[in-house]
């Protein structure tokens, strides 16, 4: 079966075509964003995000055949002509019925955070509509279900039925995603917090919601799971969720103890059942991009990757457990996770780590603050530095971000520019500057969309896990290797 984001230019079978919206017929209408994927150079296609549609521009028309279970989309562009004369994407389950209506008018997207509809409307009264798409904002009020180009009357058994426990501000983008896939639908979501449950169930479609994550387990309507509840408690629920014989997407990191991380692994394995670790920036083009010119050698090797992130605890009533040692290990595994994973990603493993790690604000009772370098197998370094030890609100310092530094050039973090597009630059010898840009399909959707495909597609069997148990669990042994060199004053080396 095709992949989404394959293109091909095989004849589309004529028998089973359905519809044909073409020309100033589709202008201006939007498709489910899972036709999206489009080749990155395609300028006939404005990219968008999970929670909006494709928006189909003059110039561009659009068939649909339907090969059930795959839709297979053509999107011919007749006045591009660097571009293929069609090109095909497949989009399992796509319901064509389901388009919503959208302006007439010349349709163009932005990227922002502003209220949808507050901002559409003025861009209508100005005279032309402007799509908006929501851009990260996990905690928005924005009701996924009601807007999302789905098919909600038309059960399709062969979805995968979700249930999410936790419902906190990471779900928010666990969700959107969920929303937005038509390969699966939300089930249950189950918070200690009856309300928080309740309202996250009812924003996001889902059947129903718990107070107790085992009464969700006990549905048989639910497939996977996704667990989104503070760390130390990861394990015990990934548990709880392979014994009744669910598949499992686990935020990170992925336990507080090499022990607990060694328990789900095997579980899973026990169980046949797949664990995937939600490293998520795995999924981002604009990390992607780092990580292949850095693999391409465009700064040379062995290189330093520097990163460099702060601000200040989450405030309490939200997450006050992050700043609670008890609870949380603090930014080296609650941020650093993500850093330590996509370094291994680029790198490969971690010979020896070094860091200091103390606690500079005044907020909680966790190391805010830590110093990290890391050795890697390949020669290559990491310097990482993280703190939330700042006060709340505070604008933060200058350094912040990341650029990996080589023989042959330094390489600073991609941008983004105003025709849409990223870029990469890398400075290279002499005055020399190279510039890479490239198109982030993925911008704005958290990159938790991408994600959720995955683990979907690896339940299914068609893919596996672009970050397994043993990725989060590297993760988390480079974080508690962090924390005993700052304890004892020596480089570890790994494995613990
Ligand atoms: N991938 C990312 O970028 C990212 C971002 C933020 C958080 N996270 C991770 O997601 C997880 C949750 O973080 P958050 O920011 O959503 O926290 P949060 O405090 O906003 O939400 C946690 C929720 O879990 C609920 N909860 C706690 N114990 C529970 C239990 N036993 N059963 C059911 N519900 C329970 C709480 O009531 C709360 O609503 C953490 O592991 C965190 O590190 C990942």
């Amino acid at each position: 079966m095709p992949g989404l984001l394959s293109t091909s230019t095989a004849p589309p079978p004529r028998s089973s075509l359905v519809m044909v919206p073409s020309g100033p017929a589709c202008w201006g209408k939007t498709f489910p964003r899972s036709i999206h994927p489009a080749p990155t150079t395609h300028p006939a296609i404005t990219r968008n995000t999970t929670n909006f549609p494709a928006l189909v521009r003059p110039g561009c028309s659009l068939v649909a055949t339907e090969a059930p279970p795959i839709w297979d989309c053509r999107l011919r562009v007749a006045d591009w002509q660097a571009a293929p004369p069609t090109e095909s994407i497949a989009d399992p389950g796509w319901p064509f019925e389901s388009r919503t209506a959208v302006p007439s008018l010349p349709v163009t997207v932005s990227r922002g955070r502003r209220s949808p509809d507050r901002y559409n409307a003025r861009r209508r009264a100005e005279g032309s509509a402007h799509a908006y798409i929501p851009q990260g904002n996990v905690n928005s009020a924005w009701n996924y279900r009601a807007h999302q180009p789905r098919l909600r009357g038309t059960a399709d058994m062969s979805r995968l039925g979700i249930g999410m426990i936790g419902g906190g501000a990471i779900s928010n983008a666990h969700l959107a995603a969920v929303a937005a896939s038509d390969k699966a639908e939300l089930v249950c979501v189950a918070d200690l917090n009856a309300s928080t449950a309740e309202e996250k169930a009812e924003k996001f479609g889902a059947k129903s919601f718990a107070t107790d994550y085992r009464e969700l387990l006990a549905r048989e309507d639910v497939d996977a799971v996704i667990i989104g509840i503070p760390a130390g408690l990861h394990a015990e629920a990934a548990l709880a969720a392979f014994q009744t014989g669910k598949h499992v997407l686990v935020e990170k990191p992925m336990a507080r103890t090499l022990a607990e991380c060694d328990a789900m692994i095997g579980a899973a394995e026990q169980a046949g059942k797949v664990l995937q670790v939600a490293m998520v920036r795995r999924f981002d083009a604009d990390w992607g991009k780092v990580r292949e010119l850095v693999q391409a050698g465009k700064v040379g090797r062995p290189c330093l990757w520097r990163r460099m992130a702060q601000g200040s605890a989450p405030q309490p009533p939200h997450g006050a457990w992050y700043s609670d040692a008890s609870l949380s290990d603090g930014p080296l595994a609650e941020s650093g996770a993500h850093d330590f994973d996509f370094v291994r990603y680029t790198f490969g493993d971690v010979r020896a780590v070094t860091a200091t790690n103390w606690q500079m604000g005044r907020v909680g009772s966790v190391l805010d603050t830590g110093i990290v370098t890391l050795d890697f197998e390949s020669g290559d370094r990491m310097l990482c530095v993280w703190s939330w030890g700042l006060p709340p609100k505070c604008g933060g310092g200058t350094l912040s971000g990341m650029d990996v530094l080589g023989p042959d050039g330094a390489l600073q973090q991609s941008r983004h520019r105003d025709d849409g597009r990223y870029e990469c630059v890398v400075n290279g010898p002499d005055g020399a500057q190279e510039v890479f840009d490239f198109d982030n399909p993925r911008a704005g959707d958290y990159w938790f969309s991408g994600q959720f495909d995955n683990f979907v597609e690896s339940v299914h069997g068609r893919q596996t896990p672009r970050a397994t148990g043993l990725d989060g669990r590297k993760a988390q042994e480079i974080a508690l290797a962090a924390f005993e060199s700052s304890r004892t004053g020596r480089r570890v080396e790994l494995p613990l």
